[in-house]
């Protein structure tokens, strides 16, 4: 039997997948769930799970994963953890700091700016990221973190573009997908607060064509080639977050799984069987993998967010439109009067596909016009800057 089952998944996935109310961050649920269901392999999406060990207790119980272990993971679990390892690779990244106590922050702060890049060292989901000129504003942000008992980095703040590029990794094998772009402030023109991702695009058709390769070698292979060094491998979708500047590319962060929402836009275009290359990553058999192949045009996703997003989402609004083609769900639930309600901040996204961005964009909005949210916002400019040229390196 070939299926799909989703642990423990909205009210998208339930029209192709049954779902299972397990905890996705219980290694223990997920086993007994895998081998009941007798499944041939465990795809683990979030971050959470994977800084967990979830991986490896799938992997322990002898059934295929896609995921990195937890100490693989720590490239997105811990941001210190990264710099080292992006240190030792001599990989070109912001110089920061890690501030774990309100007496040295002042001071700390005080060697960054004019832009300071204020991040929670540890899970935030992409939202724990203030980058800021008001120094009022990056200190309360750190005062914060550090209340909720975590430590602070502070970046130097990286010029340029930004460019997610999502690669399968297995050990020092490196397949690139294509590169995307995230829209991570609420508002257009890139106004408002950070937000883990409002919409996104691919191809970026003022990236050098080069530039991936370039990235591929100067950036993600000597990090999996640390990480082999350091005796954790990584296995499964490592995200490189970077910063197209005039000295090359320099990485902002790395994620440990998919990004959201670039990968909406970049599997649109995925001709190739993703499930064949989820599986030859978790197999150790990449290296076999034929080249993925591309539909040519573009894939534009827009993000439709909750009202008070990202501050404090409302839910439990009813959205109807949500079963148009193009249309995947993030923050949804079956309501308990039928029909689909919110459930998270970011709600759903709308995928557009054209023969170039300015028709993908036109598809995407047209398919997000019929869709009713009540306070729902999204961003009108996704993709906007690339089709009217504004953006160069
Ligand atoms: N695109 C931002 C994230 O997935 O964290």
């Amino acid at each position: 039997m070939t299926a799909v089952l989703a642990a423990p998944g909205n009210a998208g996935i339930a029209q192709i997948a049954e779902q299972f109310p397990v905890d996705a961050a219980s290694g223990e649920q997920v086993v007994a769930l895998a081998k009941e269901q007798n499944v041939d392999l465990v795809v683990i999406g979030p971050e959470v799970p994977l800084v967990l060990g979830v991986a490896d207790a799938v992997r322990a119980a002898g059934i295929a994963c896609f995921g990195p272990s937890a100490e693989a993971a720590r490239i997105e679990g811990s941001k210190a953890f990264a710099k080292d390892v992006m240190n030792a690779a001599g990989v070109r990244t912001a110089h920061s700091e890690v501030v774990d106590s309100p007496g040295v922050l002042d001071e700390a702060l005080d060697r960054f700016g004019p832009t300071w890049v204020v991040k929670d060292d540890g899970l935030a989901a992409g939202k724990g990221v203030v980058v800021t000129t008001d120094r009022a504003a990056a200190r309360d942000h750190a005062a914060e973190i550090l209340e909720n008992g975590h430590p602070v980095l502070l970046e130097s703040f990286l010029d340029g573009p930004e460019v997610s590029l999502f690669c399968l990794v297995d050990g020092e094998t490196v397949v690139p997908l294509l590169p995307a772009q995230d829209h991570k402030r609420v508002g257009d023109g890139d106004t408002g607060p950070n937000t883990g991702g409002m919409g996104a695009y691919t191809p970026l058709p003022w990236l050098p064509a080069e530039t991936v390769d370039v990235i591929v070698e100067e950036v993600v292979k000597p990090v999996a080639a640390e990480l082999v060094n350091r005796g954790c491998g990584f296995s499964g979708l490592l995200y490189a977050g970077l910063a197209i500047g005039k000295d090359g590319p320099a990485v902002v962060e790395f994620n440990c799984r998919f990004g959201d929402p670039e990968t909406q836009a970049v599997l649109a275009l995925l001709e190739s069987p993703l499930g064949e290359a989820l599986n030859a990553t978790a197999t150790g058999v990449l290296a076999d993998l034929p080249p993925l192949r591309w539909r040519d045009g573009a894939a534009v996703t827009v993000v439709l967010a909750a009202e008070y997003y990202p501050a404090s989402p409302r839910t439990g609004d009813v959205i109807t439109g949500a079963d148009a083609e193009g249309v995947l769900h993030a923050g949804t639930k079956v309501g308990d009067a039928g029909g689909v309600v919110s459930a998270g901040g970011r709600v759903l996204s709308v995928v557009g596909v054209g023969a170039d961005l300015s028709a993908a964009r036109d598809h995407a909005y047209a398919t997000l016009g019929g869709i009713k949210l009540p306070g729902g916002h999204f961003r009108t400019d996704i993709g906007l800057a690339a089709v009217e040229g504004r953006i160069t390196v």
